[in-house]
């Protein structure tokens, strides 16, 4: 009898193209379509399926713009987000903004496409009803990118750390603030001279006051708490302080005292609720914090089982930020074919989120006093009354006694223990109606230590 010989397996028909409709094409948008198109074999064999550039939403077609017309063909650009959205497979948002972002990504969803979107500002007042829309019609909503750039972040914490307690969040996650702040500390820079350097790199938001006055940061700092914590956390919950009151003599007195200034990200879980803030604050020179420089960004992430994390690398420009959306596009392609979708949002644990006076952080107090007997106590009075207790005090001598002035003055550098935010306010209140107290030069806090 012959051997039997196995019918030909027919070969599994090639799945057909996915559309890929991308809304936007300035800092990020321009990288994320020079990849799809210069390396649309590797993607597609990446993602299961060949991805097709099919449009790119702009406001103005016309405009001439980097790369279009040589590594982008001008027929791609469209003003008719809409029309784009309507036949697209897989949508990636990166034109920032609430809206029309919001309502076009609302549009994709309703549509059954999958989403991804490096726009934090949105995700941090609109996610809940974004994502609830995505379970709804079974699609991913992606965001690495909304969160320090290329880093590696909403993953871990989401994916990689389900099965651990993250206890606290601390992070450097707005490049443009930290590269101000360097080139201020390094370079004796002014901050808006070192705002339009940042601004020409393309590390700044469309307006620099979303990270100057970190509004930029506290939307990253929700996202990150929301994930890390399992609560809903929006960006009118985060305490936030911005980086424009920090002056050059602010940065140059914390290296003279062992610390750089940082505008940190910091999202706890304590006994009471979680607390979610962002502000500038001193971080020693021996912690890693400290020397992270330029546009870079840093997050520890501190956690029972896995103990101390930390995630390193460029959070700001075009195509650090395009790697991490194409991350997520090609997952999202994945996803897609499978007929799958990624982790939903995880809201369960709902935990009350703390007022920013409930905060609880050290201090440090720079005070210009009249130099005489007697006021160093009366100031540690005030400190006391408000439970507010010294770790540190030092003194330095001001100006001497000018225009028949009985007393010259004094510079008062205290540190505190770990005290309330709301203690903290009331204490420097009294000071500046202390008679002795000439001026509250600064008042920053120290993280980290
Ligand atoms: P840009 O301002 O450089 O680009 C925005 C793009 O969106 C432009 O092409 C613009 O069109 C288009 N656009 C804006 N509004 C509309 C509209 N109403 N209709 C059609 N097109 C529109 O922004 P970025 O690339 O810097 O940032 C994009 C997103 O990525 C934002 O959410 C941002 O927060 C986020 N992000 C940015 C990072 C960065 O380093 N830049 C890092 C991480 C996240 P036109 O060109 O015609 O003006
Ligand atoms: N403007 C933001 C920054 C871009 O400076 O970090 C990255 O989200």
């Amino acid at each position: 009898m012959p051997a039997h010989t196995p019918a030909p397996v027919p070969s599994p028909a090639a799945p057909r193209a996915l559309r890929v409709a991308l809304l936007g094409c300035g800092v990020v948008g321009t990288q994320v379509a020079r990849a799809l198109l210069e390396h649309a074999e590797d993607l597609s064999a990446r993602a299961g399926a060949p991805l097709e550039l099919v449009g790119i939403a702009v406001r103005d077609a016309s405009r001439p713009r980097d790369g279009v017309g040589t590594v982008i063909p001008r027929e791609l650009l469209t003003e008719d987000a809409e029309s784009l959205v309507d036949g697209a497979d897989l949508v990636v948002e990166v034109m920032g903004g609430i809206e029309p972002a919001r309502t076009l990504i609302r549009r994709a969803i309703d549509a059954g496409a999958f989403v991804v979107t490096a726009n934090k500002a949105l995700l941090a007042e609109q996610g809940p009803a974004l994502f609830e829309a995505a379970d709804a019609a079974g699609v991913d909503l992606s965001f690495e990118a909304a969160v320090a750039g290329a880093i590696p972040i909403v993953r871990p914490v989401r994916e990689s750390l389900a099965g651990d307690h993250v206890r606290r969040v601390l992070g450097i996650v707005n490049g443009t603030t930290n590269y101000v702040l360097d080139q201020m500390d390094t370079h004796g820079l002014e901050l808006s001279q070192a705002v339009k350097e940042a601004q020409e790199l393309g590390y700044a938001e469309a307006d620099p006051t979303a990270d100057v006055e970190g509004f930029d940061a506290a939307a990253k700092a929700a996202i990150l708490a929301s994930l890390a914590f399992h609560t809903r956390v929006s960006i009118d919950q985060v305490a936030r302080e911005g980086i424009s009151s920090v002056t050059a003599d602010d940065v140059a007195w914390a290296r003279r005292t062992g610390y750089a200034v940082k505008l940190l990200a910091i999202a706890e879980q304590t006994s009471e609720g979680v607390s979610v803030r962002v502000h500038p604050a001193l971080v020693p020179l021996d912690h890693p914090l400290a020397a992270v420089r330029g546009a870079f960004n840093a997050i520890f992430v501190e956690a029972d089982g896995a103990g101390p994390l930390m995630f390193y690398g460029q959070g700001a420009g075009g195509r650090p930020t395009a790697s991490a959306v194409l991350g997520d596009l090609v997952s999202a392609a994945r996803d897609r074919l499978v007929g799958g979708k990624g982790p939903h949002e995880s809201a369960y644990a709902s935990l009350p989120v703390l007022p920013p006076a409930a905060a609880v952080t050290r201090y440090q107090v720079r005070l210009l006093v009249a130099d005489r007997p007697g006021v160093l106590a009366q100031v540690a009075g005030v400190l006391a009354d408000h439970g507010v207790s010294i770790d540190t005090v030092r003194q330095t001598a001001g100006e001497p006694p000018v225009g028949g002035a009985e007393t010259g003055t004094a510079s008062l550098l205290l540190t505190t223990h770990a005290a309330r935010e709301a203690s903290l306010a009331a204490t420097v209140e009294a000071l500046d109606g202390l008679e002795p107290v000439r001026e509250i030069t600064s008042v920053l806090r120290v993280e980290g230590v």
